[in-house]
């Protein structure tokens, strides 16, 4: 009795490392993402930008812990949203805010006129970007995170200073809108190393 006691215990760790191995096994066979094939320079070039995303997110959150919302609309803004790389190098060079943010104004007109067709910017399959080698879907996934970061921006400069419950409630939100565009796209998709 005392025996059976003892035992069992070491019986259900045994079984639940087995268990967890087994998962772990199915887990890598029955991955369900698409594998999208990149060339391993341009596949290097995409991790490098996701771990920015993460950073650039990290970011965000610090500044919205410390009560700075416009610093988090302006890291979401610079380095989120559509045409991100362009408004860095405007940064890097030297343009003002008020610069950056015309150029901004001008390129959302161009897309909601339809002038700027898909396929102009970086993620939209421009020459030298990773946008070419991505299936439609995904940048579909793309588009909507740069939105969901549009829309964080918009709801993180409308906060008042202070900002009140109301106004973390409207960030966090849109915050939470931006990560589930991460999340979405990472359950959806894989990288694959062309050989
Ligand atoms: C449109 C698709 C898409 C979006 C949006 C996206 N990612 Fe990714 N991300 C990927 C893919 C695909 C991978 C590679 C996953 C794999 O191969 O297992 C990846 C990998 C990563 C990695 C690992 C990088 C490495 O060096 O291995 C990090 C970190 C990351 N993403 C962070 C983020 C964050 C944070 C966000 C949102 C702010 C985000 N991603 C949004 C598609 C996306």
């Amino acid at each position: 009795m005392r025996q059976q006691v003892t035992k069992r215990p070491f019986r259900a760790i045994l079984l639940a490392a087995v268990l967890s191995m087994a998962g772990f096994q199915a887990g890598a066979e029955d991955d369900q993402r698409t594998a999208v094939t990149l060339p391993g320079d341009v596949a290097a070039d995409f991790l490098a930008e996701m771990r920015t995303h993460l950073a650039n997110l990290d970011d965000m959150v610090a500044a919205l812990a410390a009560d700075d919302f416009k610093a988090a609309a302006r890291v979401a803004e610079m380095h989120m949203t559509f045409g991100h790389r362009r408004w860095k190098r405007m940064a890097e060079s030297g343009a003002s805010d008020q610069e950056i943010a015309a150029a901004k104004q001008r390129f959302k007109q161009m897309r909601e006129s339809g002038s700027a067709r898909p396929g102009r910017g970086m993620g939209m399959g421009m020459g030298r970007g990773f946008g070419r080698f991505m299936p439609d879907d995904f940048r579909a996934m793309g588009a909507a995170f740069h939105e969901a970061a549009e829309s964080f921006a918009t709801a993180a400069k409308a906060a008042s200073s202070p900002p009140s419950p109301k106004d973390y409630k409207a960030v966090l939100d849109a915050l939470g809108t931006v990560t589930a565009a991460c999340r979405g796209c990472h359950d959806a998709f894989r990288i694959e190393v062309a050989k």
